[in-house]
């Protein structure tokens, strides 16, 4: 138990629809990998979320739903309590999901054939949302030096001269860094001189260890002009498929931007059971929070003991955030398809493949340790095995 809250059950969620599980043949070609690759957990929501979830469908009609006031009062509170930002209710803008707000963002603010920059190795529908559209891709590579990540500046003051938005993943998946305020305030102050949009996606911004800070960038005094911040309880709390997110843009003429192209697309949020997960979790989640950050945290550096003490060749890159480890397998010395051969077809171990985040993610894998400790050590296990048998 951690603070009151069993993160080492396993439950079964085979048959659950879930994609993790049941799409396992489509994305590996065989259904008998240890799936921990799509970015979901395999723990029990916490029990307020149940709670309140049960007490919504008790009520037994589903209809039309609002958004209540008690809704942006509960995100409100949550980003004062726990992000030190007081953002007001007109800021708020609710959305289905992340991804189709980024996919708003660059339709709102660029028009086709125009450049939207991205930073590689990054969660690939950055890409998509550009490319898809008809938009040209701007790749500011990541840095990696001494096992870290960092934005390459320079290179990105170039980038800004063609492009009017970028895409910022904050904290990173998959690299696992948690931006400090000098390197956000050199992006706000490249942003300011070129004129850029940030969407800055914050996904992942409640799950940080032990150790280091999320600023969320919308907090930075000066600069609300240019940026959208995206956030949502959906990893921080394990109902990502509830669909529901929030975006946080202090500027109307930005805001009417956006509102425009939902309005267009008759996006609508308004699911009885993502309003009351979502405020559930927000008002009542935070102990169940606290415990899974600290859950999480041995589970990370059991995995990097693990890996130093047994199969050195991977890497574990430095994860400040995120329960997803980057781990640098290149001194195995694999191509990209050995590496799929050796992990899936002989370690049964469903991972997400590096090159998923760009040609800059080859000779890496993207390990999901949002699950019961035990089944991450499973993981380990099988890999060393294969490697050593
Ligand atoms: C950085 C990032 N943004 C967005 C998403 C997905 O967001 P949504 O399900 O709200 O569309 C993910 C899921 O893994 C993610 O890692």
């Amino acid at each position: 138990m951690s603070g009151g809250f069993d993160f080492d059950q396993e439950i079964n969620r085979e048959g659950s629809s879930s994609v993790k599980y049941d799409g396992r043949q489509a994305m590996f070609g065989k259904s008998d990998v240890i799936p921990v690759w799509v970015a979901d957990m395999d723990f029990a929501a916490p029990p307020a979320v149940t709670r309140a979830l049960i007490e919504r469908a008790a009520h037994p009609i589903y209809g039309y739903t609002l958004f209540p006031d008690s809704l942006y009062q509960a995100l409100i509170d949550w980003m004062q309590r726990r992000h030190d930002w007081t953002i007001q209710r007109d800021w708020i803008v609710m959305c289905p999901g992340v991804v189709p707000s980024i996919n708003a963002a660059v339709m709102a603010f660029t028009q086709p054939g125009e450049a939207v920059i991205v930073q590689p190795p990054v969660y690939f529908p950055f890409f998509s949302a550009v490319t898809e559209t008809g938009r040209e891709l701007i790749r500011n590579p990541l840095h990696l030096e001494n096992g870290r990540y960092t934005i390459d500046f320079d290179h990105l003051e170039q980038c800004a001269k063609d492009a009017h938005l970028l895409l910022l993943c904050s904290p990173h998946n998959p690299v696992g860094r948690v931006w400090q305020p000098s390197e956000m305030e050199r992006l706000l102050e490249i942003a300011e001189k070129h004129d850029l949009i940030i969407f800055s996606d914050e996904i992942h911004a409640d799950l940080i260890y032990p150790g280091n800070r999320h600023y969320a960038l919308g907090a930075f005094p000066g600069h609300a002009a240019n940026i959208i911040t995206a956030v949502a309880p959906s990893k921080t709390f394990n109902i990502p498929g509830l669909n529901l997110s929030a975006l946080i843009i202090p500027d109307k003429s930005t805001r009417n931007a956006m509102t425009q192209v939902f309005n267009t697309l008759h996006v609508s949020a308004s699911n009885p059971f993502s309003i009351t997960a979502f405020e559930a979790a927000y008002r009542e989640g935070e102990t169940w929070l606290e415990a899974l950050l600290i859950y999480l945290r041995d589970t990370r550096d059991s995995v990097a003991t693990f890996l130093a003490q047994h199969l050195p060749e991977i890497k574990v890159i430095q994860t400040e955030g995120t329960y997803l480890l980057w781990l640098d397998c290149r001194a195995m010395n694999m191509t990209d398809a050995q590496l799929k051969q050796f992990f899936v077809g002989r370690a049964d171990v469903g991972m997400s493949p590096g090159t998923l985040f760009g040609t800059e993610g080859s000779g890496f894998m993207r390990l999901n340790i949002g699950a019961p400790r035990r089944t991450v050590l499973r993981v380990l296990d099988k890999i060393v095995q294969v490697r050593h048998g």
